[in-house]
């Protein structure tokens, strides 16, 4: 089948749908491919990038002409959607709660519809979800506009003029685009508080090396489809108590709160910009929902008593390229499934829950919305590794019971059959194995690299102790040190391996 991609009308947006890397794959899953001629100008992919990969670069009517399936990244405006022929498949953002209208103009066309927008948030479909690429995009460049308003660095400096203490930032919401906020802030030496109301995230918070900030109210924004739920009256009070007492001391507020298909909590009043330091900025994520801040003017940025606040809601059109790629593989990863033998031909299977999910329109009847998915909470998921936990732990005692009982027999026997000399060796040999396990087993993962180390000087002693032996005149001796010399410089080289592969990942 043929797949056309046009240029981005919508708001002028820089992005293109997919990239010349990523068309490749399109190309492998027996797909031919026509862009409209500049349509990647702008997130810098030339024709002849697309060229270069198979893909016909041709004009807009051509496109529409030939294709039968378009990808695009905005819904398609009323002049593109007339273009668009009857029966074809279109793949695109549709946001159908907010659009109802728009499911019958596409149902009136017999076309096929797959919103991006509403892939499930399940874990199979994590490498098609678009809305958690873009915010990622969206945290990150969050925190590079407020530091363009902000005047001073973000990260702390001892110079020889003075020291500069690092800048404060507060995240409100610790989603997709939050943590990447508290991760850019981070990584340019801010300090980083953050707050949600999922209790879930305090975990994901603290692991990135922010400071997780809790209101004394005992409430959990969980809700059973795996988003945030809307909090108590008496909980929005306490969390923007909390907020009025940290915008006092924080230079930097990033909102990204949001409930989906609700209108953007307002949290940030204008008495709290009022307490502001001048010269702070806030950058308000949930601007297009109507703002987290009361002072946010969508997609501008206006400044309210010396504080910037930022209302932008195209942040991932401001880095284009990224975010064209990032979108592209998106699909790509849904385009495998829609084409289970590789032929080109799309498969619309309402047994995949992913596609179900995110079909919204099939062959112009409306199949929005989806039967719903139950996604896991984390807490249920904790709960039931607890009880998997609980379950090994049983298994473990009764097993450690049965050696226990064996070893000892086994000592018993030995004791009464062997010279003393040997028995004292195997005493301090099955002591060794014991303490051995205990340390190893109950060891955390994150301590791994350091227990390495440890197991080389081990290794080490073991070869010294195996050349020692090696001059004994018993050959039974000089096999077994052969052996341990052997095994411990398995360990010894395999432990410089991993070693150097693990710094690797900490180089830049
Ligand atoms: P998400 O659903 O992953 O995260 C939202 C977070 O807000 C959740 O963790 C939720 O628990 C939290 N939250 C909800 N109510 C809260 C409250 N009262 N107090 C504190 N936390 C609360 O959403 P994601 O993907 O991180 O997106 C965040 C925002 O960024 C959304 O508004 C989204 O539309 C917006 N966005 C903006 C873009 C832009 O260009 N400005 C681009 C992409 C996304």
């Amino acid at each position: 089948m043929q797949i056309g991609i046009i240029k981005e009308t919508v708001h002028n947006d820089t992005r293109v749908a997919i990239s010349p890397d990523v068309a490749k794959k399109f190309v492998k899953f027996g797909y031919e491919l026509f862009i409209e001629t500049d349509a990647g100008n702008n997130a810098n992919f030339s024709n002849e990038n697309y060229r270069d990969v198979g893909v016909n670069v041709v004009s807009l009517d051509e496109v529409y002409r030939q294709s039968e399936i378009f990808i695009k990244i905005h819904a398609p405006s009323e002049d593109e959607l007339s273009k668009i022929p009857d029966g074809s498949t279109l793949v695109s953002m549709v946001w159908p709660r907010q659009n109802e209208d728009l499911l019958k103009k596409y149902a009136d066309k017999k076309l096929s519809v797959i919103a991006m927008d509403s892939i499930p948030r399940i874990s199979r479909a994590q490498k098609m979800d678009v809305l958690s690429s873009m915010s990622n995009i969206s945290g990150y460049r969050a925190v590079v506009e407020a530091s363009s308003y902000f005047g001073r660095f973000l990260g702390g400096q001892i110079t020889a003029a003075g020291k500069i203490n690092p800048a404060k930032v507060l995240i409100i919401g610790a989603g997709v685009a939050g943590l990447s906020a508290i991760g850019a802030a981070n990584n340019m030496g801010a300090i980083v508080r953050a707050f949600d109301t999922r209790g879930d995230a305090r975990e994901q918070v603290e692991s990135m090396d922010a400071e997780f900030l809790e209101v004394k109210i005992e409430e959990d924004g969980n809700s059973d489809n795996g988003y945030a739920k809307t909090m108590s009256k008496e909980f929005i009070e306490a969390e923007m108590a909390l907020f009025l007492e940290q915008a006092k001391e924080v230079d930097i507020i990033i909102t990204t709160a949001l409930i989906p298909g609700k209108p953007a909590p307002k949290l940030i009043t204008k008495e709290m910009v009022q307490a502001m330091r001048k010269g702070s900025v806030i950058v308000d994520l949930a601007s297009e929902q109507g703002g987290n801040c009361e002072l946010t003017v969508k997609g501008e940025v206006a400044n309210e008593y010396g504080v910037s606040i930022v209302g932008f809601y195209d942040l991932p059109a401001r880095l284009p390229e990224q975010a064209s790629q990032l979108y592209g593989s998106n699909i790509a990863h849904l385009f495998d499934d829609l084409t289970p033998n590789k032929d080109g031909e799309i498969n619309i299977d309402f047994d995949d829950e992913v596609i179900r999910g995110a079909t919204v329109v099939k062959n112009g009847e409306i199949t929005f919305p989806p039967p719903p998915i139950k996604v896991s909470r984390v807490a249920k998921r904790e709960a039931k590794e607890e009880v998997v936990v609980k379950e090994k732990k049983k298994s473990m005692i009764s097993s450690s019971f049965v050696a226990l009982v064996v070893v000892s027999a086994l000592t018993l026997y030995l004791g009464s059959v062997a010279p003393s000399e040997f028995l004292s060796h195997f005493i301090v040999f099955v002591l060794s194995c014991f303490v051995g396990y205990q340390v190893i087993w109950n060891i955390t993962p994150a301590l791994h690299t350091p227990l390495m180390s440890v197991t080389n000087a081990i290794s080490g002693i073991i070869v010294l102790g195996g050349l020692v032996q090696m001059s004994s005149s018993s050959s039974l001796s000089i096999i077994v040190a052969s052996i341990a010399i052997f095994i411990a410089t398995i360990n010894i080289v395999g432990g410089f391996f991993v070693t150097n592969k693990t710094l690797k990942m900490f180089q830049r």
